[in-house]
């Protein structure tokens, strides 16, 4: 499971637990750190993080070369960067030539909306694309369909390429998202401290506790 912030409060909570993979960013997350910059946000993330865990940054750029430019710069600073790739025309083009240059550099597809854009991302080689799930809602399309096609689509084809459900505002949500066949999700620190939480297993806790104070065996 990845965590979906770029808040170090909100990673730190989460570095205990072992289920942390990573950590991914995009650049509106990063634009709610205020006052910070990008370099310095990874910098402090991935002074926290261990080393087999990963932090996702997304490459931003109105062209192809500033596109494939901004990846250069943010894969230059550290091993455990992985980077995200936006989708579209421009990202195709930026994905290809990256692998095809750097065939170690793990690569995210992101902003998917379509079985088509994980279509093209896998035969691009990337290792991972992610569906927008809450986004689609949005637009009501169906997010676990279209991870179901995909995953079907990714096994006759034989690729490797992962799913990695994004952009989740429930939990539901997330759990829909795996059980459709995505590999793994990334989730923001709130939900996660949702599914921690159950009323129903609090109140038996509750009284287990209780009667544990009073002697019961
Ligand atoms: C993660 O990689 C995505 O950028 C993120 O989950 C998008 O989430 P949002 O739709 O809540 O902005």
């Amino acid at each position: 499971m990845f965590l979906d912030t770029a808040n170090i409060t909100e990673i730190e909570a989460m570095l205990p637990f072992n289920w942390l993979t990573g950590v991914t960013t995009n650049p509106t997350l990063l634009a709610k750190e205020k006052g910070q910059t990008r370099a310095n946000i990874s910098r402090e993330i991935l002074s926290i993080l261990g080393e087999s865990q990963r932090l996702f940054i997304q490459a931003t750029g109105v062209t192809q070369a500033e596109l494939y430019e901004d990846a250069q710069t943010i894969l230059s600073k550290d091993a455990r960067i992985a980077i995200k790739i936006p989708a579209d025309q421009n990202g195709f083009h930026v994905m290809t030539q990256l692998k095809q240059e750097r065939p170690d550099v793990e690569i995210l597809a992101t902003a998917i909306f379509s079985v088509e854009q994980s279509y093209l991302a896998a035969l691009a080689g990337c290792d991972w694309v992610a569906p927008y799930v809450n986004r689609m809602a949005n637009q009501g399309l169906s997010a676990s369909r279209i991870i179901t096609d995909t995953v079907a689509l990714f096994k006759q084809l034989g690729v490797s390429t992962k799913i990695l459900g994004a952009s989740f505002k429930n939990t539901a949500q997330i759990t829909e998202t795996l059980i459709a066949g995505a590999a793994d999700v990334t989730i923001p620190a709130d939900l996660v401290e949702v599914m921690m939480q159950n009323k129903l297993a609090a109140d038996s806790i509750q009284t287990f506790n209780l009667h544990a104070k009073g002697g019961c065996k």
